[in-house]
C-alpha cells in the first residue's frame, strides 16, 4: 500500500491533483515519513515527506551532499544524457550542484548582491512592473488567463531586468524554460525523449552572447556581477559563468510564477484572506511567505549521503539518495497549525519551501518582495476577480503550480 503511495508522490501525473496527492502525502507522514522508493521510472531512493526529517538533512551539507544527483529525472533520460555526454555531471554545473567548498566560494560572488544592496535598489523596478502587469489585465477587459498573460510575464520581465537581458527576448527565455524545468509536462515539452536538451544548448548559446558583452562593458546588474565574478581572485570558468546565468534566469521567474498563480487562486478560494489583506494591505508582509508555503513552487530537490548514517531512524547507505518533498513538508501538521487553512497572517511560518541550510534560496528577499508587490497592485485595481473555468496544474513532480486559470474579474 504504501509503495504505491510513494510510486505516486514522485509520479508527475498526481501534481494535476493537488487533492489527491496532499491525501497521499498525509498518510506518509502518518505511517511512512522516509520510505524506500523503489519506482518504474526512477532510480530507487528515499522519500522522505516530514518538515523535521527534511530539515535535518538540508541542514547537513557535508553529509547530504547536492551531487551528483539533484532531481528526480526519469532512468530513461538518465541513460540518455548520459550516452549523449549531456548529464548534469558534463554540461551543467550551477551553485545548486556545487559541494562545500566550492559552493561556498561561487555563491559569495552573487550573495552580497542577493542579500544587500541589489534587491533593495530594484524595488522601484519591481513596483513599475507589477503596475504593467496590472495595466494588461485592464486591457485585456474583463476576462483573461491568469497564469498565461500575466503570471508567466511579470516575473521574467523582473529577472530580465535584473540580468540586463532585452525584454524582447523574454518569450524565448520562457519557452526554454518551461521545455527545461517543467520536463514532464508533454503540454510544455516539445520533444519529449530530449527532455529540454535542445533549448537548454539554444539558452547557453544565447546567454555566451551575454557573457561577453558584459565582459567588455560591464554595468552595474546581476549579469555583470556574474559574467565578471571572481572566484579565489580567478575569473570564473565559462561553464560556471554559464551554468550561473542559466540559474538565475530560469530558477527565478518560473517559481515566482507559480506562486503568484497560486497566491491568486489562494485568495479566490478563500475570501475572508482575501478580503483581509484587501482592508490591512500591510498583512502582505507575512502573506508572501505564506503564499510560498500553500503552493511550494519547488516541489523536491535531492541530496546523496556521503556515509552511513540513520534518518528518522532508517539506516541510509552511502551512496543513497535523498527526495526531499518541501511541498508536504509545508503542510505537515506536526509544525504547522490548521496546515491546510491558508492564513496570510501566520507567524511563525517555518516553511521549507525556499529550503534550508547552505543552499537556501538566494533569490528568497526578491521572490518576496515581487509576490506581494504583485498581489498589493491587485488587489487595488481589481475590484473582484472570480474563476472562469477550472485552473490546471503543470504535470511535473519538480517545478510548476497552475499552468492555466481563465478569470473573469471587474477592474475598480
Ligand atoms: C517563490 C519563488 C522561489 C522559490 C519557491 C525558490 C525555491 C528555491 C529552493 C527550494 C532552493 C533550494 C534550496 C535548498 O536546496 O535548500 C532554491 C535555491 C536557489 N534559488 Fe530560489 N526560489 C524562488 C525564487 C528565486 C529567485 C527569484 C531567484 C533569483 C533570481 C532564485 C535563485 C536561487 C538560487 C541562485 C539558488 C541556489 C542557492 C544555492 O545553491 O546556494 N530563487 N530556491
Amino acid at each position: 500500500m504504501s509503495q504505491s503511495m510513494l510510486e505516486d508522490i514522485a509520479s508527475p501525473q498526481i501534481y494535476t491533483h493537488p487533492a489527491e496527492l496532499h491525501e497521499r502525502y498525509a498518510r506518509l507522514r502518518q505511517s511512512a515519513p522516509v520510505s524506500w522508493c523503489e519506482h518504474p521510472a526512477y532510480r530507487p531512493f528515499w522519500a522522505l515527506v516530514g518538515h523535521k526529517d527534511i530539515s535535518e538533512v538540508s541542514k547537513q551539507n557535508d553529509l547530504f551532499l547536492n551531487a551528483p544527483r539533484l532531481t528526480l529525472v526519469p532512468k530513461a533520460i538518465e541513460d540518455y544524457l548520459a550516452s549523449t555526454g549531456r548529464g548534469r555531471d558534463g554540461s551543467v554545473r550551477t551553485i545548486i550542484d556545487m559541494d562545500e567548498p566550492d559552493h561556498r566560494d561561487y555563491r559569495k560572488v552573487t550573495q552580497s548582491w542577493f542579500l544587500g544592496q541589489g534587491v533593495a535598489q530594484f524595488e522601484s523596478r519591481v513596483q513599475a512592473m507589477a503596475k504593467r502587469s496590472v495595466s494588461r489585465m485592464a486591457e485585456l477587459g474583463s476576462d483573461c488567463d491568469f497564469a498565461v498573460d500575466i503570471a508567466n510575464w511579470f516575473p521574467l520581465y523582473v529577472i530580465m531586468g535584473i540580468l540586463g537581458l532585452p525584454e524582447e527576448d523574454a518569450p524565448f527565455i520562457l519557452r526554454c524554460t518551461q521545455a527545461m524545468l517543467a520536463a514532464s509536462d508533454p503540454e510544455l515539452q516539445r520533444d519529449q525523449q530530449a527532455f529540454g536538451t535542445a533549448e537548454f544548448e539554444q539558452l547557453f548559446a544565447y546567454l555566451g552572447t551575454i557573457v561577453e558583452k558584459r565582459r567588455r562593458e560591464p554595468t552595474d546588474d546581476l549579469g555583470s556581477v556574474i559574467a565578471n565574478g571572481l572566484v579565489k581572485g580567478q575569473a570564473m570558468g565559462m561553464l560556471e559563468t554559464l551554468s550561473y546565468l542559466m540559474l538565475t534566469s530560469t530558477a527565478g521567474h518560473e517559481t515566482t510564477s507559480s506562486a503568484i498563480s497560486g497566491g491568486l487562486l489562494a485568495l479566490i478560494e478563500n475570501p475572508a484572506a482575501d478580503q483581509a489583506t484587501r482592508q490591512n494591505p500591510s498583512l502582505w508582509e507575512t502573506g508572501a511567505d505564506e503564499i510560498v508555503r500553500w503552493v511550494s513552487p519547488v516541489r523536491h530537490f535531492m541530496r546523496t549521503a556521503a556515509r552511513d548514517c540513520h534518518v528518522g531512524g532508517q539506516a541510509i547507505k552511502a551512496g543513497d539518495s535523498l527526495a526531499l518533498f518541501y511541498l508536504s513538508a509545508n503542510r505537515d501538521e506536526t509544525v504547522f497549525e490548521n496546515p491546510f487553512e491558508f492564513n496570510p497572517a501566520r507567524t511563525p511560518n517555518r516553511h521549507l519551501g525556499f529550503g534550508l541550510g547552505g543552499h537556501f534560496c538566494l533569490g528568497r528577499l526578491l521572490a518576496l518582495t515581487e509576490i506581494r508587490t504583485l498581489m498589493r497592485e491587485v488587489q487595488s485595481r481589481v475590484a473582484s476577480i472570480e474563476l472562469a473555468g477550472d485552473p490546471q496544474w503543470t504535470q511535473s513532480n519538480f517545478v510548476g503550480a497552475i499552468k492555466r486559470m481563465p478569470v473573469h474579474y471587474k477592474m475598480a
